[in-house]
């Protein structure tokens, strides 16, 4: 697993606009927004669409699509983009969540250790959902029980994951005083590292 060294708080992104006199820093890519809310809007598509088998099929396929440019993108794209920016130990992730108990979760630019984490379970999710559903079309006939069970538990687990992560969204965004939400649409976030109100060594505020 490689160390998360360019995702300090401090660092602004090479080969994106230097920070602004507004004190803000470009973070998210336009690749990166754009895919996250077509993923966003397709997965409550694809979900709902059972029964629309044309729609449910081609949102799907187009989800395929949009995993697959975001996956190439992780190795190819800007600072934050990259999957080694933000994918660090599972310790890392775990003490972050901790973090936001105790109040001592550090502030990151990209995504912090937990989100990383999160990012690939929706991606690998969002991909088994799609090979179960398009394997069910690959059967002739009537597809097999298990198959349809399947596929609709990988679609039921990747909905478990995106409640988990507006709650880890909610919940960072509140630690560290910052709107992310807005930053995944703006693409910016403020450069100011906010530090833990408490103190991890003394306990202090
Ligand atoms: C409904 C299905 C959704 C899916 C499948 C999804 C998936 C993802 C993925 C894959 C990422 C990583 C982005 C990347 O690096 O490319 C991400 C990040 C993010 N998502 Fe979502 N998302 C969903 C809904 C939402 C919604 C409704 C919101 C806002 C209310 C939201 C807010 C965010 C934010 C703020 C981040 C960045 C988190 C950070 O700063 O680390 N997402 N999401
Ligand atoms: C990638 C995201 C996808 C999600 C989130 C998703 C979600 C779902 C859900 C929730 C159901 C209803 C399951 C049930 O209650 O029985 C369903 C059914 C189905 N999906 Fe998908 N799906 C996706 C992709 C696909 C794709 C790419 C295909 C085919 C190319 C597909 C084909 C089907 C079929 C044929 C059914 C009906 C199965 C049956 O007869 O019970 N799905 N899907």
């Amino acid at each position: 697993m490689a160390e998360r060294t360019s995702n300090s708080p401090t660092q602004p992104s090479p080969g994106l606009p230097t920070p602004t006199g507004d004190g803000t820093v470009a973070v998210w890519d336009l690749l990166v927004r754009v895919t996250h809310w077509s993923l966003a809007l397709l997965f409550v598509i694809t979900y709902l669409t059972e029964d629309w088998q044309a729609l449910h099929q081609g949102a799907g396929y187009a989800i395929l699509g949009l995993v697959g440019v975001r996956v190439v993108w992780g190795f190819v794209g800007s600072t934050h983009a990259r999957f080694r920016d933000f994918v660090g130990s599972p310790s890392a992730a775990i003490a972050y969540v901790r973090g936001l108990a105790d109040g001592t979760a550090p502030r990151s630019l990209g995504h912090n250790a937990a989100g990383g984490w999160m990012t690939l379970a929706l991606l690998m999710s969002l991909v088994a959902s799609g090979i179960t559903g398009w394997s069910l079309t690959r059967q002739p006939g009537e597809p097999a029980e298990w198959l349809k069970d399947l596929h609709e538990t990988a679609a039921n687990v990747t909905l478990a994951l995106v409640v988990l992560h507006l709650f880890g969204v909610m919940a960072s965004s509140l630690r560290h005083n910052e709107n992310l939400v807005n930053a995944m649409i703006f693409g910016r976030k403020s450069r100011t590292v906010e530090q833990p109100t408490r103190d991890k060594t003394t306990g202090n505020g």
